[in-house]
């Protein structure tokens, strides 16, 4: 079966988050379950400078203001299909907004244009390969299943996966015919969400299914405080809405042939080295009683960065050292400045995107955590198992779904991989804190955690069994 995946960031090409290893990922593990999938992304001007060999497969006079080419591509391992358009594409900054930080004030073209050519190739734009799928993920690529629901049949089967219902894609009403929406799409059953376009709301409404990325958000997000406006149309969906979990790249993280860490290992037992490069790179101090907590985060409301900040002279108190590797807010960023100048080799702090570092936290910290407010599933709780970190997490969204807490009926079953608490607060944060220093103490059970969290199953065989699934329940014929 073919299947053409649309999104607006794929690994190692462009990534701002999770989204992008989850697109980069799947194709591989799906390809064992006898699916073909080629990816569409967007020609950014890193894009198309990681291409060699690309051929033009498709040509569209006038996208959205201005000629654009499908280039065809292999790279990474990935069947490629690469819009460029260097009228929408073709500038500097982010995949969402200039080096200031500013959305582009065409974003709502940018990625309808994306959605209007999955739908094309959906309809047969290229002779050679028609896709019997076509599977959206967040909200720009959520037009798609509209332009092809709006377009009649025949057409693909149409998935829609949610990574983050915080991000919905709004555009005024007014953009409608330039965006190629038909008057008559302009109602609640179609496009129309509070006035104006919603695009992840068209795709929600639209798609023959829709999935998101574990099974708690998928509950989570049917309710009135956490569906941001759209539980009422995903419980009307309920039947055809279901979670499946992420997974990671086994072979990106692997401790045991890892080429970012000083020490490749494979068991609990040989993680040592990897703290004390940790320490020195980082500029922790050398002090082997403390337990090395880590983050590797985006540094936002979302993530809870606020309330580890609070939890800070806690954590400390228990002789704990803190590593953090993030981006985002300023104020954030600028308070954890302010709290690495404050406690120098206890708490080291590094701003911005460092994939190696991500790793070398992996492999040296004893603990990863992750006090998110919500998560809809979190892939660095899912690396910190497979390297033997405990992850210490916020029991919502796939967080809840992955991370066995250590309370005495999981150590007595000897099934613990680490600790959950809730509500996501300070001091709840700080009770899981005071939790983990007692762990720590008591060596046994915190070795048999860590091996545990080492042999969870973190990859995507079992998911990529359930998009199969899916995708062959989407392409049984229909009325
Ligand atoms: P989200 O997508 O909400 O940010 P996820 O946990 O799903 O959260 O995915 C985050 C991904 O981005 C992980 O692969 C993580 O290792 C990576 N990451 C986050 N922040 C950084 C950073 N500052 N440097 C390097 N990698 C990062
Ligand atoms: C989003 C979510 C995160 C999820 C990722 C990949 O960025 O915030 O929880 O893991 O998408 O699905």
């Amino acid at each position: 079966m073919q299947v053409l995946s649309v999104a607006s960031e794929c690994f190692p090409l462009v990534k701002t988050g999770g989204l992008a290893d989850v697109v980069g990922a799947l194709p591989g593990a799906l390809a064992a379950e006898g699916i073909a999938v080629r990816t569409l992304i967007p020609g950014y001007p890193t894009v198309l400078r990681a291409l060699s060999g690309a051929e033009p497969a498709h040509r569209f006079e006038d996208l959205f203001g201005g000629p654009a080419t499908l280039l065809a591509a292999q790279a990474a391992g990935l069947d490629l299909l690469i819009l460029d358009a260097p009228h929408l594409y073709d500038r500097p900054g982010g995949p969402y907004s200039d080096a200031g930080g500013r959305d582009w004030p065409d974003n709502p073209q940018r990625f309808a244009a994306l959605s209007w050519a999955a739908a094309e190739i959906g309809r047969g734009a290229m002779p050679g390969w028609v896709p019997a799928v076509v599977h959206s993920h967040d909200w720009q690529a959520g037009l798609a299943p509209a332009y092809l629901h709006f377009a009649g049949t025949p057409r693909p089967g149409t998935v829609i996966t949610v990574h983050n219902l915080a991000f919905q894609g709004w555009a005024p009403a007014h953009l409608l015919p330039e965006l190629r929406l038909p008057a008559d799409s302009f109602t609640i059953d179609g496009v129309e969400f509070y006035g104006g376009i919603g695009t992840l709301k068209a795709g929600l409404r639209l798609a023959d299914r829709i999935t998101t990325v574990s099974p708690t958000y998928a509950r989570e997000i049917q309710r009135p405080e956490d569906g941001q406006g759209l539980d009422g149309l995903l419980r009307s969906r309920a039947a055809d809405l279901s979670g499946i979990l992420n997974g990671i790249d086994e072979s990106a993280w692997n401790p045991a042939a890892d080429p970012h860490i000083a020490a490749p290992y494979a068991a609990p037992e040989g993680r040592e080295p990897n703290r004390a490069a940790l320490r020195a790179g980082i500029g922790l101090d050398d002090d082997p009683a403390a337990p090395v907590i880590g983050v590797v985060s985006r540094l936002t409301g979302q993530k809870g960065m606020d309330l580890l900040l609070a939890a800070l002279p806690a954590l400390l108190g228990h002789g704990m050292q803190l590593a953090v590797l993030g981006a985002g807010e300023p104020g954030l960023e600028a308070a954890f400045r302010e709290a690495a100048s404050s406690h120098p080799g206890r708490v080291a702090v590094r701003l911005g995107y460092d994939e190696s570092l991500a790793h070398r936290i992996q492999a040296g910290c004893d603990a990863l955590l992750v006090p998110s407010r919500f998560e809809p599933c979190g892939l660095t709780q899912l690396c910190a198992l497979r390297y033997g970190a405990l992850p210490v997490v916020a029991r919502v969204g796939g967080l809840a779904d992955t991370v066995i807490d250590a309370n005495e009926a999981a150590l007595a079953a000897g099934v613990a991989t680490g600790l959950q608490f809730a509500p996501t607060t300070a001091p709840a944060l700080e009770s899981a804190l005071a939790r983990l220093a007692a762990l720590w103490r008591d060596r046994d059970a915190w070795r048999a955690t860590q091996h545990n969290a080492m042999r969870a199953a973190v990859g995507w065989a079992a998911s990529a069994r359930r998009y199969a699934r899916l995708y062959r329940e989407v392409t049984s014929p229909r009325e």
